[in-house]
């Protein structure tokens, strides 16, 4: 039987990428609904870009939701410098047809949870947590009815992305985050460290281009166009590939390794807002609240990336 998720994004094109691979994936993974949240760039285009990429993948049936238009306290940061104006730069995508649906966000994930018996349905986070934790806060009967959160967001070796301290996910809205981390639902983390391994070379670029399709043609020239900025910051091989190991993480989840252990969320510091401080050599008695992955297969990842994508249209 297949899992029933529901994926909160800021598409984004890692994001779209994740999309494609949950919605290549039929036989294990029901996607329910995607759910858009302010994060890369704003939500209109965040909302605009969910719709491009459930009518690339032929899944114009999904339906897009809109959530939160900014982080609970703090004012929106985003990154067009990483993703481009529209947050999807790269491929030339038609303007979407299906509608986005009338209700909030976040509503929707709360309605859904209760509607449904306990621990059936999965969160998948791979923005901002702003939609989960005013979910969550709005309604505080869901967390016993999740069956998880996986999320991409964090880092502790690798430390950070968007500030030396911080992931950019948690960095945007670390009040949500901290929500989240506390509200006592299965938690799976998909951090930098991971994320970090899974790396877009040339090479893996280039099979991808060759699978032909408009979806892969288009998530070829979605990670073509993210990875400049990368490319530059880091120096590797290629850019590290983050959203898509949620999703790999539910396919396949022995390609990744790491433990349970505290996670916890800087949320008073400015130097080090938005830190997610896990204690993964257990030094402290805190709860240990997070399956915290730490390491990837980056070849069983992009050789499940790639055969996914061939599926699609
Ligand atoms: C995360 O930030 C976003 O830019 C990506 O889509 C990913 O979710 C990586 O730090
Ligand atoms: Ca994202």
């Amino acid at each position: 039987m297949s899992r029933k998720i529901i994926i909160d994004t800021d598409p984004g094109q890692d994001d779209a990428v994740a999309i494609l691979l949950a919605l290549a994936s039929p036989q294990e993974l029901d996607v329910l609904a995607i759910v858009a949240v302010a994060g890369n760039v704003g939500l209109h285009h965040n909302a605009t870009n969910a719709r491009k990429i459930v009518e690339l993948a032929g899944r114009s049936d999904i339906p897009v939701y809109a959530g939160c238009s900014g982080p609970m306290r703090r004012t929106l940061v985003t990154a067009e410098h990483v993703h481009g104006e529209t947050g999807l730069d790269g491929p030339d995508l038609p303007d979407p047809t299906v509608p986005l649906q009338t209700q909030h966000g976040v509503d929707y994930i709360i309605d859904t949870l209760m509607a449904a018996a306990p621990g059936t349905i999965t969160l998948c986070a791979l923005g901002p947590l702003t939609n989960i934790a005013m979910a969550l806060i709005k309604q505080p009967a869901i967390a016993a009815r999740i069956a998880e959160i996986v999320l991409m967001g964090g880092a502790y070796f690798e430390v950070g992305n968007i500030t030396p301290a911080a992931e950019f996910n948690i960095y945007v809205d670390p009040e949500a985050a901290d929500v989240v981390m506390r509200c006592g639902a299965p938690i799976t983390m998909l951090p930098l460290d991971v994320t970090h391994q899974m790396q877009s070379t040339p090479a893996r670029l280039a099979a991808m281009l060759a699978i032909g399709n408009n979806s892969a043609t288009a998530a070829h020239a979605m990670l073509t166009f993210s990875e400049t900025f990368d490319l530059v910051k880091y120096g590797w091989a290629g850019a590290p590939l983050h959203d898509p190991t949620v999703i790999a993480f539910l396919l396949l989840p022995e390609l990744f390794e790491g433990r349970r252990c505290n996670v916890s969320i800087e949320t008073t510091s400015e130097l080090t807002r938005g830190m997610t401080v896990a204690d993964y050599w257990h030094v402290t008695n805190r709860d240990r609240n997070v399956n915290y992955l730490r390491n990837g297969d980056a070849e069983g990842f992009y050789d499940l990336l790639l055969d996914r994508l061939a599926r699609l249209p």
